[in-house]
């Protein structure tokens, strides 16, 4: 490719030959680098969340080296740098707690050093999200790269997939239905590999959503992280994040308002995650494309989920990525007309038409055709009413079809700790059209937002063969994760929304097809408790200081992405002054 000669922004460290190019060239060069390195090539950062704590992205560093082999086949000069790695399964007291905090390391580390373009090496779920929002908010030419999803999890000759089966076999083994060694004989089976969770869970949702959203190469969601293609697939990735320096497609051409309304459609195609909708929503806010909780509605709602995945089905990524994995997802879309933006311009320089038109469809079983879908209406459902005047989300996908409408007691649990004390009790008054309610669960209140919002039945029930029940909270839940479970309601609990003032006994209305979440008290009776309540509250000394104070402080509410306020935007990368 011959393109007019184009100023790279490294140039404005190693570029001169005066006292600062000496300084930034020659400590660079301890580490083995040549000078023909600093001759006017891009400098392609890979931004790493390798970490041994996040399991599921520990392919990374192996895959960081497949890119620097592309970057340099390609004429870029690769740096490889660390940022903070979120990982879902050890981190406390929740991954969603750290997503911010990885964003800002992540955009200082693009804006403050020589870079021209960054390659994204993400995997576990909030690292997806934390390295697009703090890149968003830089805007140089990016392109992610997945670590790619864990192989089939088996045991006892059957597939189990990673997380739902935590949640099958904990209520099983509850329920008295299968033996403690058998449970915890699953664990080695189900994590068989590294990758992330082999299910349809929030970390491959996010990276269908990247895929769709077109900032990564086709295929990046769902070729498993042991398979040679996912390697092959990191370096394409690096020979073409040159070319996207050369060609300056920043991220911003590529994050537009089509591309969301894209992923957007997609996630309820591939029965994703409710984790989604804060995400998407913190993405689009670094880059400055308005999204509203309505536009899940407006583009989501009528959409198919075509893809048979835990947790709302049967397969897992493995089979996805053999019948032909997202590709052949969008394909399907675009020609039922469900594509809304099929010239969305992606990281090769192509329309994601021109990427999918063509893509092989493999298994109807895995991806349906249109008129044999999982769930016929796909889309997220958004509630809004006098219990959420700021919205909440239900996954109808991961539901019972007859608890979408329903009405029913609320048995309320003020926290996490207050629910674990009870829920167990044979005395608790609870029947199975309850409706369990948790409190304090959400962005400032847990701090962190858990992702606790599927309650486990009350084991009275299950033993009664209870198998769902309607569950609200300000939390979130697994992507993993399924039931009738209505979550991120807001404002939360804590931050004063009416989910604060409900009572054992309240009568609660769930309509999905009308979006309405309804407290059955009056007005006044409402405001009453709320003064109430405002009354009653301390501060909470842990929230005066640390990380944990600014979190609580400035961390917005999930209708807003729970992004910080102060981080919402983007700052672009223009070169900072010298430090020396
Ligand atoms: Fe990391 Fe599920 S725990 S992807
Ligand atoms: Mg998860």
């Amino acid at each position: 490719m011959t393109l007019p000669p184009r100023k790279l922004r490294s140039a404005a460290w190693f570029g001169t030959a005066d006292k600062n190019g000496f300084m930034y060239r020659s400590w660079m060069k301890s580490q083995g680098i040549p000078d023909h390195e600093f001759q006017g090539k891009p400098i392609i950062g890979i931004c790493n969340t390798w970490s041994e704590l996040t399991p599921c992205n520990s392919n990374l560093r192996k895959l960081a080296e497949h890119v620097k082999r592309g970057v340099s086949e390609a004429g870029g000069f690769p740096v490889e740098f660390p940022v903070f790695s979120n990982g879902e399964s050890n981190l406390r007291p929740t991954a969603m707690f750290t997503r911010n905090l990885a964003s800002m390391d992540v955009e200082e580390a693009i804006r403050g050093n020589p870079i021209d373009g960054v390659v994204l090496l993400v995997g576990c779920d909030k690292t997806t999200p934390a390295l697009l929002m703090g890149a968003a908010s830089c805007d140089v030419p990016t392109i992610a790269v997945s670590t790619g999803p864990m192989l089939n999890g088996k045991h006892q000759g059957r597939d189990i997939g990673s997380g739902t089966a935590v949640w099958q076999l904990s209520e099983q083994v509850k329920a008295g239905r299968i033996t403690l060694h058998d449970f915890l004989s699953a664990e080695a089976g189900m994590s068989r590999s590294v990758g992330t969770c082999n299910t349809m869970g929030t970390a491959s949702t996010m990276a269908c959503a990247a895929e769709a959203l077109g900032v990564t190469l086709p295929h990046n969601a769902a070729i498993p992280s042991v398979d040679a293609r996912r390697y092959v697939l990191a370096h394409m990735s690096g020979m073409r994040i040159v070319d996207m320096v050369l060609e300056d497609l920043t991220l911003s051409k590529l994050l537009t308002r089509a591309a969301f309304e894209n992923a957007i459609r997609t996630i309820a195609a591939i029965g994703g995650s409710t984790n989604a909708v804060i995400h998407l929503k913190a993405i689009a806010g670094r880059i400055g494309v308005p999204l509203e909780l309505e536009d899940w509605t407006r583009v989501g709602r009528g959409t198919p989920t075509l893809v048979d995945l835990q947790p709302s089905g049967r397969f897992l990524m493995e089979e996805f990525y053999y019948a032909g994995g997202l590709p052949a997802v969008l394909r399907r879309l675009g020609e039922a007309g469900l594509l809304p933006h099929a010239e969305a311009l992606t990281a090769n320089g192509r329309s994601l038409w021109d990427n999918v038109k063509d893509a092989p469809i493999l298994n109807d079983e895995v991806i349906r055709p249109l008129d044999r879908p999982l769930v016929a209406d796909g889309g997220m459902c958004i509630l809004r009413g006098n219990l959420a005047p700021r919205g909440a989300v239900l996954k109808p996908s991961a539901a019972t079809e007859s608890l979408l409408q329903h009405r029913g007691r609320a048995v309320v649990f003020e926290n996490l700790d207050d629910y674990k004390a009870r829920i167990a009790d044979p005395e608790l008054d609870v029947t199975r059209d309850s409706v369990l309610v948790m409190k304090n669960c959400g962005p400032r209140g847990y701090p962190g937002m858990a992702e606790v919002g599927n309650m486990g039945l009350p084991p009275k029930l299950l033993a009664q063969g209870v198998t769902d029940m309607v569950r609200l909270s300000d939390a979130r839940m697994s992507g993993t994760a399924y039931g009738t479970v209505v979550l991120h309601v807001a404002p939360e609990a804590r931050a004063g929304g009416p989910l604060a003032i409900v009572r054992d006994g309240d009568l609660i209305e769930l309509d999905c097809a009308a979006g309405r979440l309804h407290l059955a008290i009056s007005d006044d009776e409402l405001a009453l408790r709320l003064a109430a309540w405002r009354e009653a509250q301390r501060p909470d000394p842990r929230d005066a200081s640390g990380y944990r104070g600014l979190y609580v402080d400035r961390v917005l509410q999930a209708d807003e992405g729970c992004d910080f306020d102060f981080l919402v935007g983007c700052r672009g990368a223009e070169v900072p002054p010298h430090s020396h």
